[in-house]
Parts: structure tokens; sequence; C-alpha cells
């Protein structure tokens, strides 16, 4: 019988790991164990790109294909590599011909310590691989994790903008179909298992074992991207006991449409839900293109923004403004609470022992609705929110008849403000009730002063952003376009 091992392709080769401690990173897998020091450490944070790999996995919408992509090597635990195609930048070459990504680095004099230029060579490779021709906008978007304190962005993003004309003769295009037969067999293979230092790890299948697992176990971590969950290994050096991995369940990762609702499963990563969201709210499509870097996007999981219940996730306001539900699965039985409902006190929620959450329900538009999220950090890309505002009307002619304001950073739980609500609710918007409304924030909120931002300037700004969203819905022109902010900030 085959045994229950983690299994992955570590460039072409097949790898098998169970005696490991789950809580390795990637990183430290890669350069203790595997003796490949290609990739680097700079932040052991996710924050500066150092270390990036990229990770081929079937997709799952397309069948038969790979898709690529890039993520923090030392905020993702060893275990999360089951199934995958993980990619070093000591793997790029082919025979003695540098790989696009590099020779587009040597041409533009993309490098000059070094130290950072492995991870770029990896965010480029990945955006090649699905993008020969990508614009600066793109670009941008896929090297904003990454950071370069020596040569300077000019040359490293024109060496990304460069058109890969021969990308396909890679030495991964030469292998695809290969590639894609054996990550089909391990599809195959009996949940993974991982134990080493007395701590365990396992990645279920399926609702059905992960249910189990818990109920069995139920002091046990779970962990999506880990790009929450990982910060505290290697920034608070815990170690975890049991570590249950969601983003092989099946039921977790789904993706669906109906006509009133977008279903996302918990451990599906944004990048996979970016452009559905942004089609519908294209306020929340760029809000999310703020969320950390394409490489933690590509492993961040709304289930686990959600579950670590942080004042300042960016979700949560978006969700609890829209109206969005989430659905909690224990042990067999499901529940569906409004997002709202899910947080208690700081870092509390309503979720019980063993109980996780399955998946969260938005409900799709309808005329005469508006969703105006405004995010404020002090920088566009790769940075936690001083405070998120999000604000929901719905509109007959002039009249309110509906509105939800939640706002980030501004207590201890995102939440909803009922006294700047009712001011407006059921009225024409006008400057002299915005006014109104703004005086009334003070009953919804006390914010706190951090490291961050004060509490003076928490609420300022907080009532600001509503009568931004106040002169935004007078003109229909004034909305913000990330993308060119974005471009011009470079
Ligand atoms: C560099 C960097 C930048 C970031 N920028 C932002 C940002 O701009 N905005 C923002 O909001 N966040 C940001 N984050 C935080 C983090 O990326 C997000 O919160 C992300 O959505 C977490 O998802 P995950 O899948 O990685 O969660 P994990 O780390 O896997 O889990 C986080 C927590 O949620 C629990 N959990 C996970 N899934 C479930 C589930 N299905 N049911 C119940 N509990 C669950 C875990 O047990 C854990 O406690 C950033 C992080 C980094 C490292
Ligand atoms: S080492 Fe900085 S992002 Fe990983
Ligand atoms: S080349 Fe030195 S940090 Fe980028």
């Amino acid at each position: 019988m085959t045994k229950n091992t983690v299994r992955f392709l570590l460039n072409n080769d097949v790898v098998t790991i169970e005696n490991i401690d789950p809580n390795l990173t990637v990183l430290q897998y890669l350069r203790e164990i595997q003796f490949k020091s290609g990739t680097k450490e700079g932040c052991a944070s996710g924050d500066c790109g150092a270390c990036t790999v990229v990770l081929a996995e079937l997709d799952k919408d397309n069948v038969g294909q790979l898709h690529y992509n890039s993520i923090n090597s030392c905020i993702t635990f060893v275990g999360n590599l089951h199934g995958k195609q993980l990619i070093t930048v000591e793997d790029l070459k082919d025979g003695a011909k540098l790989h696009h990504a590099q020779q587009t680095i040597v041409d533009n004099h993309g490098s000059q310590c070094g130290f950072c230029t492995p991870g770029f060579v990896m965010s480029s490779f990945a955006l090649h691989k699905h993008n020969k021709t990508p614009n600066r906008a793109e670009v941008l978007e896929a090297l904003a994790g990454n950071l370069c304190r020596c040569t300077g962005y000019r040359s490293i993003i024109a060496a990304a903008i460069t058109a890969s004309t021969d990308s396909d003769e890679d030495s991964f295009a030469k292998h695809y179909q290969t590639t894609v037969a054996t990550l089909t067999e391990f599809q195959e293979l009996p949940s993974p298992v991982l134990a080493g230092n007395g701590h365990n790890f396992i990645a279920p299948k399926n609702i059905d074992e992960l249910a189990i697992e818990l109920t069995n176990e139920p002091k046990s971590t779970l962990l999506a991207g880990g790009t929450d969950l990982a910060l505290s290994v290697t920034q608070n050096l815990a170690t975890i006991n049991k570590l249950v991995y969601l983003g092989n369940v099946a039921e977790l990762t789904n993706f669906e449409e109906t006509d009133t609702e977008i279903i996302i499963g918990s451990a599906l990563p944004y990048s996979k839900f970016i452009d559905t969201l942004h089609h519908y709210y294209p306020d929340l499509g760029e809000m999310i293109e703020r969320i950390g870097s394409k490489q933690v996007r590509n492993n961040g999981t709304l289930g686990g923004n959600i579950g670590n219940a942080s004042p300042i996730g960016d979700m949560p306001p978006a969700l609890i403004a829209l109206g969005a539900t989430m659905t909690l699965h224990l042990n067999g039985n499901e529940r569906t609470i409004l997002v709202e409902d899910y947080f208690v006190d700081y870092k509390k929620t309503v979720l019980k022992s063993a109980e996780f959450i399955k998946s969260v329900q938005i409900p799709k538009p309808t005329p005469g609705q508006t969703l105006k999220l405004y995010k404020i950090s002090k920088r566009i890309d790769d940075d936690i929110s001083a405070v998120l505002a999000a604000i929901f009307i719905e509109q007959q002619g002039q009249k309110i008849t509906n509105i939800r304001m939640a706002f980030g950073g501004m207590a201890a739980i995102p939440k909803r403000a009922p006294a700047a609500e009712g001011v407006l609710h059921g009225y024409s918007l006008t400057k002299a009730l915005v006014t109104q409304a703004k005086v009334a924030l003070t009953n919804d909120f006390q914010p706190m002063s951090d490291v961050r931002a004060s509490d003076k300037y928490r609420m300022t700004v907080a009532q600001n952003l509503i009568e931004k969203c106040y002169l935004e819905l007078q003109s229909a022109n004034a909305r913000k376009n990330i993308e060119t902010r974005v471009v011009n900030h470079a």
C-alpha cells in the first residue's frame, strides 16, 4: 500500500518526505536540507520577496494545464508542497542557457549586490509563464512583493517588461506533460501526513476527513495559506503541535456562482477569485489587489483572513458591508451566519471547538447598489491598513433605502457604524446630512492609538472617508483607479 507521505516535484525530481518537523518552512527546507541556497532569506515574514519560489499546480478549471504561482517560501510550511512542483532559481537554467527571466536581468543591468535578484527572477518567471507580453502595470503588480535596496527598480522593471518570445522552450515547457501526469498521480494518493520533533501535519482531501480529524483532535491548528500563521513560527518562535492543512480539501477550494451569490471556498487563495469580485464590485477587486503582494495573494485565503480575527484584516469590513454570510462546519453539521456576527471581541469569535469556516457567500449586486471601499495605509502595496472603510449604499432615486458602513482598524473587531448609518438611512444624501453622520461616528467608535496611527487620526480619517464617499457618489467620474495610481507611484 502507498504510504501517506508528502510528495512533490522539486524541479523535475520526485521528492518524498515523512520524518520532518512540519513547522519547517519551505525556505528552511531548501537551504538546510536540500542545500539549495539560491533562495534567500531577507525578512522571514513575507515582506521582502527575497525567498520567492514558484509552485506549479494542476489548474482545477482547465484539465491538463498547470498554473505557476509565485509564493514566499519563508512563510509557507513544507507540508503545503504536497502534490505540487517546487521551482527554485537554481532550476531555471536550461543547460548553459540562462532563462529569459535571468537573461533580461543581465541585459538590463538589473542586479548589484544580488541578494534580491533570485526573488525578482522567480516573480518574473511566474509572470511570464502566463503572460509573455506583460504591460508595466502587470509587471508592477507581479513585482510589488519584491524589495531591492541597491540596484533601483528601473532596470529590474525593464527586465521583467521585456517580452518573452522564447519562454515556451524552457525546461519546464519541455517536461510539461510529464509534470501534469506526475502531479495527477500525486492527487490519487491518500491524504499525506508528516511527523517530526513530536509535531504532526495532515492534509485531508475532503470535508468528511477534515471533520473527523478535528473531532478527534480539536486542539489541532488549521492551516490554509499560512501567510498569517507561519509568522507565529518565524517571528514569535512558536511551534505548532498539529497542523491540519486545508488547501487540499476539495469542498473548501471550490468556487461557484449562482444567479444571486458568489460562493468562495474558505481555502481558495485570493488570486483565484479576484477577477470575479472585480467584475461585480470594482472597488473590492482593487482592494484585494492591495492585500499583501502577489506572493501573499497566491497563498492567502478568505478563511485565513476571517479566521485570524484580526481587527485590521481587510476582507471582513468589506464582507460585513456587503451583507455576506459564511458557512461553518462542525462534524457533519453546518450553520450559516452573517460575517458580521462572527466576531465577538478581540480575537474572539463564535467558532466552536472542532468547527471551521467552509465557505463565504457574497450577494451579487442589484441595480441601485454601490460598494465603496477605502484602504488607508502608508504604502499602496504590501501594507497593513490603519483604517479600512467599507460603505454599501442602496438608493431608490436619491433616497437611501439601505446602508451598511463597516470599518476595520477602528475597534477590537471589524464592525458596523449603527449611529452613522442611522443618520443617513431613509434620506437623500446631502452635505449637511453627511456632516451629521461624521459626528455620529464618534458614538460608534473609540479607536485606539498604536504604531500605525493615533486614535485621533483614525477617527478623522474615517469621518473624512464618509465625506469622500459622498463626493464620489456625486461625481460619477471621480472613481479612483488603482492601476493608474500604482503606475504613477512607481
Ligand atoms: C507580507 C504580508 C502582507 C499582508 N498584507 C495583508 C493585507 O494587506 N491585508 C490583510 O487583511 N491581511 C494581510 N496579511 C495577512 C494575511 O496574509 C491574510 O490575513 C490572509 O488572508 C491569511 O490567509 P491564510 O490562508 O494565509 O491564513 P493562515 O495563515 O493559514 O491562517 C490564519 C488563521 O486563520 C485560521 N484559519 C485558516 N483557515 C480557516 C478556516 N477555514 N476556518 C477557521 N479558521 C481558519 C488559522 O488557524 C489561523 O489561525 C499579510 C500578510 C503578510 C505576510
Ligand atoms: S524572506 Fe522576506 S519575504 Fe521571505
Ligand atoms: S541588487 Fe542589492 S538588494 Fe537588489
